[in-house]
C-alpha cells in the first residue's frame, strides 16, 4: 500500500461518524459506564459487589440474555435522583453526537426504578430534561420510549402506564423489553390496547431470544410499528416475506447478539441476508455500555464480518429514518441529507 494513502479502514470509520443516522434500539440504563456506576454508588454510599471499574467490566461475560439483565438490573440500582438520571442521558448524548447521531428514540424501564421506591418523575424528568438539553445543546432530536418488563405481570404494566399518565407530553409510545423466553406479546395485548387508544405508538422486542411467533404476536396483538431486534425472523418464510412487503422495520444490534450469543460470531448474523431481501433493517447499539461498542462500532462491526457495500452502510442509515417516529418531511430531509453526504464524499 502506498504510505501516503490512509488505509481503507480508518476511512471506513470517519466515513461512518459524518453519516447522518437515528439511533431507535438504546436503553438509557443500557448506557451507564462502569466508571460512571463507580461515581453513583460513591456519591449515595451503595456498596458493589466488585472492587474496581476493571473488575466491574471484567463480569461482562454473558452466555445468554438472561445472565446479561441480572447485571444489567444490579447496575441501574445506583440511579437515585433525578441528577444521576439526568448525568447518564447526557453522556450518552455526547457520545451519540460523536457518532454522527442526529436523532434518538430512546428506552427506559421504569419498573427497575419504582420497584426501588424513586418515583417515575424522577426518572421521567431527569431523562427529559437532559434530551431537552441534547435537542438545544447538540441539535439530536428525540423521541422516549417507555418499556414494560415482560417478566412482570400485566397488571403491574398497567399500573406502570397509569403512574406515567401524568408525564404523558413527554413520552412517545411503549415497548417491551426484558426476559424474552416464555412471555409472548400476548400476555400484553390489553396494555398495549390501551396505550393504543391513549395515543401512544407502540415497539416490542420480539424474535431476539424468543421463536419468529413472537414477531407474529407483536404485529397483529399489539399493532407494533416496528421490532426490536427479529433477527429470528428468518425462520419463518412467510414472515420474512410479509416484513419485507410491509417494510416493517427491525432494530437489529450486532453486537448485543454476538454479546449474548444468539450468534456465536458477527460471520453468522443473518444482518445482510435480510437487508438484500429487502428487510428495513436498522443497527442500533442497545445496551452499548455492556456490549462494548457505540452506534459506529457496531456499524464497523457488521461492515467488517460481513463485508457490506459503502451503498449498503448508506442504505441502512437511510432506514434509519425511514423506520423513525419522525414527521414525514424530517425523515424526508434526513434522508436526502444521506443522499448528499454519499454524494459528496464519493466525490472526495
Ligand atoms: N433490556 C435491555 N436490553 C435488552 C435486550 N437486549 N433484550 C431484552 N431486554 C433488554
Ligand atoms: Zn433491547
Amino acid at each position: 500500500m502506498n504510505p501516503t494513502e490512509p488505509s481503507s479502514e480508518p476511512s471506513i470509520a470517519s466515513f461512518l461518524r459524518g453519516l447522518p443516522k437515528a439511533e431507535l434500539h438504546l436503553h438509557i440504563e443500557g448506557t451507564l459506564e462502569p466508571e460512571m456506576v463507580f461515581a453513583l454508588a460513591a456519591k449515595h454510599d451503595v456498596t458493589l459487589a466488585y472492587a474496581s471499574v476493571d473488575a466491574l467490566r471484567r463480569a461482562y461475560d454473558f452466555h445468554d440474555l438472561q445472565s446479561f439483565l441480572d447485571l444489567y438490573y444490579a447496575g441501574a440500582d445506583v440511579l437515585r435522583d433525578e441528577e444521576d438520571f439526568y448525568a447518564m442521558t447526557s453522556a450518552y448524548l455526547r457520545r451519540a453526537r460523536a457518532d454522527g447521531v442526529v436523532h434518538v428514540e430512546i428506552f427506559f424501564d421504569p419498573q427497575t426504578h419504582t420497584e426501588r421506591g424513586i418515583g417515575i418523575g424522577t426518572v421521567i424528568n431527569g431523562i427529559h430534561r437532559a434530551l431537552a438539553d441534547g435537542e438545544r445543546d447538540l441539535g439530536i432530536s428525540h423521541r422516549l420510549i417507555l418499556c414494560f418488563l415482560r417478566h412482570l405481570s400485566e397488571a403491574a404494566a398497567e399500573a406502570t402506564l397509569d403512574l406515567a399518565l401524568p408525564f404523558a407530553d413527554r413520552v412517545a409510545g411503549v415497548g417491551l423489553d426484558s426476559s424474552e423466553a416464555g412471555h409472548p406479546p400476548s400476555k400484553f395485548e390489553r396494555v398495549f390496547a390501551r396505550a393504543h387508544r391513549l395515543g401512544f405508538a407502540r415497539v416490542a422486542h420480539a424474535g431476539e431470544e424468543g421463536p419468529a411467533d413472537y414477531i407474529t404476536e407483536a404485529l397483529d396483538l399489539l399493532q407494533v410499528s416496528r421490532i426490536d431486534h427479529g433477527v429470528r425472523c428468518d425462520e419463518d418464510p412467510q414472515l420474512l416475506a410479509r416484513l419485507a412487503r410491509e417494510r416493517v422495520p427491525l432494530t437489529v444490534c450486532p453486537l448485543s447478539n454476538t454479546k449474548l450469543k444468539v450468534y456465536q460470531q458477527m460471520e453468522q448474523h443473518n444482518l445482510r441476508r435480510l437487508l438484500e431481501q429487502g428487510l428495513c433493517v436498522t443497527i442500533n447499539s442497545d445496551d452499548p455500555a455492556y456490549f462494548g461498542g457505540y452506534l459506529v462500532d457496531n456499524y464497523l462491526a457488521v461492515q467488517r464480518a460481513l463485508d457490506l457495500s459503502r451503498e449498503q452502510l448508506v442504505q441502512l442509515a437511510k432506514n434509519s429514518f425511514e423506520a423513525s417516529w419522525l414527521d414525514a418531511a424530517s425523515k424526508q430531509r434526513w434522508i436526502t441529507a444521506v443522499d448528499n453526504y454519499a454524494a459528496r464524499t464519493s466525490a472526495a
